[in-house]
């Protein structure tokens, strides 16, 4: 456990990134299953995205941070061709034939990350042994399918003695969730997992793939709902068909048109005209969310915290009103971190349930005393209003994929 900070009655808990080996689990899982020692590992963080949401599969760009949390992934041999499979989560082993289309459960992503390696030439021959631990909780949407898959596209590669860039790790992820398990998401999730650095936002553009770390200065605190919805991927799937109805029929104003993010802001009368509800709202929240991102891009660069958080609060809007991916939890959240004085506040990652991150000055009045009076009051509305407490954590910014020692 790490530092720990005692408000009044109240137990936050600061929890410390896990670099011992010795203490991450996946290596006395593989032993304890397979009676073996695994040949090697990796492990991969989770996200919070501080802006542009839904904006990755439209062709715009996303700022997303790494969370301390992580996914460790360790591997070994196998001798039939088959993948073995077990994960903290449920202790059970599953045996499958990553050729097999039909793969259920979280198998399928990990039959999607080899079938992806098989193409690159860097799948292990014979098959293999995988444990997975992870500290992410599922469904909360902090990317922890990303970090799954990333984590052990690095480790599987290893195995089979072949070396990847960061952005071919992050491709064979996204491919393996997006192509084989059918999650129709964009790539935010994977290139953050693959390429994030400490104390480093990562700045995408999705059409391009181009990337700029910017310094995170700020503070971060993620309240987590306990909201997990299991129709998220369904909603996803609904939001991105909209948004692709949207292109074909702006595709008639604007034939060149390719990604929804592109649309002129200059002619925002014209796509209301040719848009109806709800595609218009979609589309309005993606070019919004889009300038966005790059004005807080360029704001984060320089350092001014008060103007990119009012862009927070301005996100958050636009996907409740407009993207309508929010949920009371969410909003409740967002409006007590504004009567705290936080800078800013949004939901993260795909929405309907989840998390918040609220965003803080660099430390006025003190380190921590702004954070535990803003966690205070955020859990006292929370508290009133639904009977329990969201769990309420720092953020700090750290870093991408990494080989781990296995034991
Ligand atoms: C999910 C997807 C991401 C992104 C977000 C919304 O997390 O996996 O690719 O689309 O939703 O911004």
């Amino acid at each position: 456990m790490g530092e720990m900070v005692e408000p009044a009655g109240k137990r936050y808990h600061w929890p410390e990134p896990l670099s011992n080996p010795m203490r991450h689990p996946a290596s006395a899982l593989f032993r304890s299953t397979f009676g073996g020692r695994p040949r090697t590992g990796a492990s991969a963080p989770g996200r919070v995205n501080l802006l542009g949401e839904h904006t990755d599969y439209n062709g715009g760009p996303v700022l997303p941070v790494a969370l301390q949390a992580r996914t460790t992934v360790v591997v070994g041999p196998a001798r039939d061709g088959l993948l073995e499979l077990v994960s903290s989560r449920d202790g059970e082993v599953a045996r499958i034939d990553w050729r097999d289309g039909r793969v259920e459960g979280w198998g399928a992503y990990l039959a999607g990350v080899v079938r992806e390696l098989a193409i690159l030439g860097a799948a292990p021959a014979g098959g293999a042994r995988v444990a997975a631990a992870g500290e992410l909780p599922v469904g909360a949407g902090l990317g922890s399918s990303a970090a799954l898959t990333v984590a052990a596209a690095k480790a599987l590669a290893a195995l089979a003695g072949a070396r990847l860039t960061g952005r071919q790790v992050a491709g064979v992820a996204y491919r393996a969730e997006h192509d084989h398990v059918g999650v129709r998401c964009g790539v935010m999730d994977q290139m953050v997992a693959a390429l994030a650095k400490p104390g480093q936002a990562l700045l995408v553009e999705c059409a391009s793939a181009a990337t700029r770390y910017i310094p995170f200065h700020g503070r971060l605190l993620l309240v987590d709902t306990g909201v997990r919805r299991e129709l998220t991927r369904g909603r996803l799937n609904e939001r991105r068909a909209e948004c692709e109805a949207a292109v074909a029929r702006l595709r008639l104003e604007l034939p060149e048109l390719v990604w929804l993010a592109s649309w002129p802001v200059s002619w925002l009368a014209r796509l209301k005209k040719a848009l109806p509800e709800p595609l218009r709202a979609r589309a309005l929240h993606v070019i919004g969310e889009t300038t966005r991102t790059r004005f807080g891009a360029q704001l984060l660069a320089r350092g001014r915290l008060k103007p990119f958080g009012r862009l927070l609060y301005e996100s958050h809007e636009s996907c409740r009103r407009l993207y309508q991916c929010s949920a009371p939890e969410l909003d409740l959240v967002v409006a007590a971190a504004r009567r705290a004085g936080a800078h800013g506040a949004r939901l993260t990652g795909a929405g309907w349930g989840g998390a918040v991150i609220v965003l803080l000055g660099k430390g006025e009045g003190g380190r921590g005393k702004g954070e535990r009076s803003v966690a205070e009051a955020i859990t006292r509305a929370f508290r009133r209003a639904y009977g329990r407490e969201p769990t309420i954590t720092p953020v700090r910014p750290s870093g991408g994929v990494r080989r781990e020692p296995v034991y």
